[in-house]
C-alpha cells in the first residue's frame, strides 16, 4: 500500500482530505503540527483516526517555530509591503520540514497538503517539500478534487465522516504564534470596513484601556524580558501579544499581491509581531551603523519577498540571515514602547552598545562636536554638485 502523510489541521478540507486519500489507496498519516494556533488538536488527532488514518500525530513545533522561523523574521524586520508580518508564509516551510521528517520516518512515498489552487501557500508548501525531499511526491487532494464548500460538506455527509460542522464562519482563517489571518465572507468586498466580530486577538482601539508603557529588553536582537521578567521568545511574545491587543494595536486591513498574480483584501491581527517589530527597529537605529542599518533595510526587503514568495529553502535567504545575525550581534538594550488605543510607539530606548552620543548631539554647553570641521566638509561634500553648476549653469542643475 502506498504512503501519504497529510498535513492536517482538523478543519473540514483536510479532514476530508483522510477519506479522499484513502479512497485514492493511500495509507494516511495525519500530521498536525501545533505552529499555536487556538483549538483542540488533541481531539483533531482522535478524530483522525476515525476518519481512517492509519496513524495521526500532534507535533508540538511552537518553541522550533518560534526560534527558527519568528525570530529571523522578527530580525528581518520583515513586513511584506510594508505591513503583513507573513504569519502564514512563515509556518509553511516549518510545516514541510515535519511533513518529510516523518515521511522519511514512516516510510511514506508521499505527501500531501490541503491548499486551494488560488492562494501562497500552495506554492509555499510545494516548493519547500520539493526542495526538502525532491524523490518525494506531493499530492494536493483539494486542488485536485475540485469540490466547493457545499459539495465537500455532502460528500463527508455520504459517507457518514466524523466532520466538525463548525458554526459555519464565512471565514478563512489562519493562525499561528505571529498573528491570525482573515480572509473571504463580506472582506471579499474591499470597500466593507471589516465587521468588528472578526478580530479575535485584538479589542476594539476604542475600548482600550489608560495608555501603558512597556520596557522590552533584547539580547543581540532577541527579545529576552518585558519589563524586567526575563522571558522566553515563546513567552515574550505570547505576553506582549496579549498586552497589545487589549490596546486594539496589531490590526492590518490592506489589498495585498499575492504571488499568484491576484490582488485580494486580507485582514489580518499580529499585536506581538507589530509590536516587537516596531521596538527592534528603534533598537536598531539606536546601535548599527548608519550604512550597515541602510544596506539592511534593502536586505530586509529582499528577505520578506522571498520568504512570502515560498522561497523559504533558497540560498540568497540563508545568505541574508548571514548578514543579519552579524548585525543582530550589536542590537542589545531596553526599548520602552508607549500603548494607547489602537497605537504602540517607541518612546525610549538605551543601550550599551548606542552609537548616540550626547556631546555630538547636544546643543547645550556639554557640546562637543567640532562646529568648524562642518564648513570644509561642506565645501568638499557639495563640490561635485557646485563644479556641475558652474560649467552647466544652474539650469543645467535644474534639468530645464
Ligand atoms: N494572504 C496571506 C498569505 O498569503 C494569508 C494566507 C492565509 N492562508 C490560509 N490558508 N487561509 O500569507
Amino acid at each position: 500500500m502506498k504512503k501519504v502523510v497529510l498535513a492536517y489541521s482538523g478543519g473540514l478540507d483536510t479532514s476530508v482530505a483522510v477519506a479522499w486519500l484513502r479512497e485514492q489507496g493511500y495509507d494516511v498519516v495525519a500530521v498536525a503540527v501545533d505552529v499555536g494556533q487556538p483549538g483542540d488538536l488533541h481531539e483533531a488527532i482522535v478524530r483522525a483516526e476515525q476518519l481512517g488514518a492509519v496513524d495521526a500525530r500532534l507535533v508540538d513545533a511552537r518553541e522550533r517555530y518560534a526560534s527558527s522561523f519568528v525570530l529571523p523574521a522578527l530580525q528581518a524586520n520583515a513586513l511584506y509591503q510594508g505591513r503583513y508580518p507573513l504569519v502564514s508564509a512563515l509556518s509553511r516551510p516549518l510545516i514541510s520540514e515535519i511533513l518529510i521528517e516523518v515521511a522519511k520516518e514512516t516510510g511514506a512515498t508521499a505527501v500531501a497538503h490541503g491548499c486551494t489552487g488560488k492562494g501562497n501557500d500552495q506554492v509555499r508548501f510545494e516548493v519547500s517539500l520539493s526542495a526538502l525531499a525532491p524523490e518525494i511526491e506531493v499530492l494536493a487532494p483539494v486542488r485536485d478534487w475540485g469540490m466547493n464548500r457545499d459539495e465537500t460538506i455532502s460528500y463527508a455527509q455520504e459517507r457518514d465522516l466524523p466532520v466538525v460542522t463548525t458554526r459555519k464562519s464565512p471565514y478563512s482563517i489562519d493562525e499561528n504564534l505571529w498573528g491570525r489571518s482573515i480572509e473571504c465572507g463580506v472582506l471579499e468586498d474591499p470597500w466593507n470596513s471589516p465587521p468588528e466580530d472578526i478580530y479575535e486577538l485584538t479589542s476594539s482601539p476604542g475600548d482600550a484601556p489608560e495608555p501603558v508603557d512597556v520596557e522590552i529588553g533584547f539580547d543581540k536582537g532577541i527579545p529576552v524580558s518585558i519589563d524586567g521578567e526575563a522571558l522566553g521568545l515563546l513567552n515574550a511574545v505570547e505576553s506582549l501579544g496579549k498586552i497589545a491587543g487589549s490596546y486594539g494595536f496589531g490590526r492590518i486591513d490592506m489589498i495585498e499581491d499575492r504571488l499568484v498574480g491576484i490582488k485580494s483584501r486580507e485582514v489580518y491581527e499580529a499585536p506581538a509581531a507589530l509590536a516587537l517589530i516596531a521596538a527592534h527597529q528603534d533598537l536598531e537605529n539606536m546601535t548599527l551603523e548608519r550604512s550597515v542599518a541602510r544596506e539592511k533595510r534593502r536586505l530586509e526587503a529582499t528577505w520578506t519577498q522571498l520568504v512570502y514568495e515560498g522561497l523559504w529553502f533558497s540560498p540568497l535567504r540563508t545568505a541574508i540571515d548571514r548578514f543579519i545575525e552579524s548585525t543582530s550581534e550589536a542590537v542589545t538594550g531596553d526599548v520602552r514602547v508607549r500603548f494607547a488605543g489602537g497605537s504602540c510607539l517607541p518612546v525610549g530606548r538605551r543601550s550599551p552598545n548606542a552609537l548616540y552620543d550626547h556631546g555630538l548631539a547636544t546643543y547645550d554647553h556639554e557640546d562637543s562636536f567640532r562646529h568648524s570641521d562642518a564648513e570644509g566638509f561642506i565645501r568638499l561634500w557639495g563640490l561635485p554638485a557646485v563644479q556641475w553648476s558652474k560649467v552647466q549653469g544652474s539650469s543645467g542643475t535644474q534639468g530645464v
